[in-house]
Parts: structure tokens; C-alpha cells; sequence
């Protein structure tokens, strides 16, 4: 691994004297969390048609795909012109690899919906070193962003990972590799195989990348979430709870069912 950064032309984030308060929607349900910010990218996609958007995988964020799928199919939603980068992937990992993000992705969208192949962006799981792989897409979402819309999810248990930003992640952190936590990779081993070794790190956009676009919403769904939410939500701004991050960012969503809302 080369020790290279390639951050140094970045800009820190802005930290408000007095952080921001996101705005909180709680549904009875997880469908409802599905159906609403579907109609979030929905509406972005109706408002800006070539809207950059950060995407992210794992459990949460199925509903919402199928959603999308089916409006695409309807014709009510457009992605000819969308630009979509992931929010990570593992490392190392074949992006053939049915666990890897690259293949969640074209599974649950890419191969669904009329998105332009020259416009999605996956990290390389199987690049030859992590370090000048993120360092390229990091410098890939500096030249086609700003993001306009990222979509979050949030890690397991008091992970409060965004990405695969895990615990002691830095507010200035720009995309990385990333060792898993082991609580992520307790959650994530059933994407997994019994007799599989699976990955132990991972290639993320970084804090600082994710708080420079210019709306985020982040969906939780179960009471397994319920107190990461409280923790970014309540408790202290800080690297041991890297989802407390997005209270520095002005235009932030929540989009939470009734049992990941239950400790605020
Ligand atoms: C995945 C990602 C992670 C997940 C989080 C929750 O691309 O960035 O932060 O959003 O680990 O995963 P699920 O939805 O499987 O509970």
C-alpha cells in the first residue's frame, strides 16, 4: 500500500458555530421509509435530470431501488442522464463477487433501469492498491460533483457508520480504504458464504466527501438502528459516532421507521 493521500488539495468542512438540527420523518412502517425516499430521488431526478447522486447498498435501501425499478418501467422516472457514484465497497473483493457492492448494484438497479454504463461508479474492489484506487475516485466525485443528492444508510449497532466510515473516521476524511468494524462485519457476513472468508476492509468515500453534497438523506429501518439514530442524532459531534457528522450539514433528511426512531 502506497502511503500517498492525495488530499492535500481539499477543502476542510465548514464547521457551523451552532450545528444544524436535520429534519426527522418517522413512518409506522419500513415500506413507508421505501416508498418516501424513492419519491425524495424521485422528485431530484424530476427537478435536475442530470443529477450526480451517492448511492448506497445493504439491507435498507432494497424497498427504495424496487420502487425506482418500477417507476423507471412506468416512465415516470428518467435515468438517461443520471451520473451515480457508490458509497463504498469492500476490499478486497472481485466485483463479480455476489456479495460485492458492484453486483448489489447492478442487481438491484443498473440492470433494472436505463442508466447510461459511463455514469456509474463503483470503487474497485480488486484494484491493485486501495490507496491510488480511492484517491481516483475521490478525484472523480471532485470533477463531476457537487453531489446532488446522497443517500445514506447507517451502520449496525453503536457502529454509527455513514459509508464504511467507521468509528475514529475524521470530519476531514476524503475517500479511503477503511478496515471494518468487527460489528460490521458480523451484520454483513450473511452476504456471505459459511466457508467464505469475507473481507475485513473496505473502500469509502470519506466524511468530508459525503458532507459536500448538497442534500442527504439517510434512511433507518429496525430497532437495530434505533441507537446509532439516537447517538447521531442526540448525543455529542464526534469521530466515535461518525453519523453525527451530518449535523454540520445544513440540508439533511432522516428518513426513520417508528422502531429505528424509538430512543429519540
Ligand atoms: C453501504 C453503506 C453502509 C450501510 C450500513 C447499513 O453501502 O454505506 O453504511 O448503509 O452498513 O447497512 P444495512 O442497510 O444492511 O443495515
Amino acid at each position: 500500500m502506497s502511503t500517498t493521500t492525495h488530499t492535500e488539495s481539499y477543502r476542510q468542512v465548514e464547521i457551523p458555530p451552532i450545528p444544524y438540527t436535520p429534519e426527522v420523518l418517522i413512518f409506522p412502517t419500513p415500506q413507508e421509509v421505501d416508498l418516501c425516499s424513492a419519491q425524495v430521488v424521485q422528485e431530484q431526478l424530476m427537478a435536475k435530470p442530470d443529477s450526480v447522486l451517492t448511492l448506497p447498498t445493504g439491507g435498507t435501501p432494497v424497498g427504495m431501488y424496487r420502487h425506482l425499478v418500477e417507476s423507471c418501467r412506468a416512465g415516470t422516472i428518467d435515468f438517461s442522464q443520471v451520473r451515480a457514484f457508490n458509497l463504498d465497497e469492500y476490499y478486497p473483493i472481485d466485483p463479480n463477487h455476489q456479495a460485492s457492492y458492484a453486483r448489489f448494484m447492478r442487481d438491484n438497479l443498473y440492470a433494472h433501469v436505463n442508466m447510461n454504463s459511463d455514469r456509474i461508479y463503483v470503487p474497485n474492489g480488486a484494484a491493485p492498491d486501495p490507496d491510488i484506487e480511492a484517491a481516483e475516485y475521490e478525484a472523480l466525485i471532485k470533477q463531476y460533483g457537487p453531489v446532488d443528492l446522497a443517500v445514506l444508510g447507517i451502520g449496525p449497532g453503536n457502529t454509527c457508520h455513514i459509508g464504511f466510515n467507521e468509528r475514529g473516521s475524521d470530519v476531514n476524511s476524503r475517500s479511503r480504504y477503511m478496515a471494518l468494524d468487527q460489528q460490521t462485519q458480523q451484520a454483513n457476513s450473511i452476504y456471505f458464504a459459511e466457508n467464505e472468508v469475507m473481507p475485513t476492509g473496505s473502500l469509502t468515500q470519506g466524511i468530508a466527501t459525503i458532507l459536500e453534497a448538497t442534500r442527504i438523506i439517510l434512511l433507518a429501518k429496525g430497532a437495530g438502528k434505533a441507537w446509532g439514530i439516537q447517538r447521531a442524532l442526540r448525543g455529542d459531534i464526534g469521530s466515535d459516532a461518525p453519523a453525527s457528522y451530518l449535523r454540520y450539514h445544513p440540508n439533511v433528511t432522516f428518513i426513520l421507521d417508528h422502531q429505528a426512531a424509538q430512543y429519540l
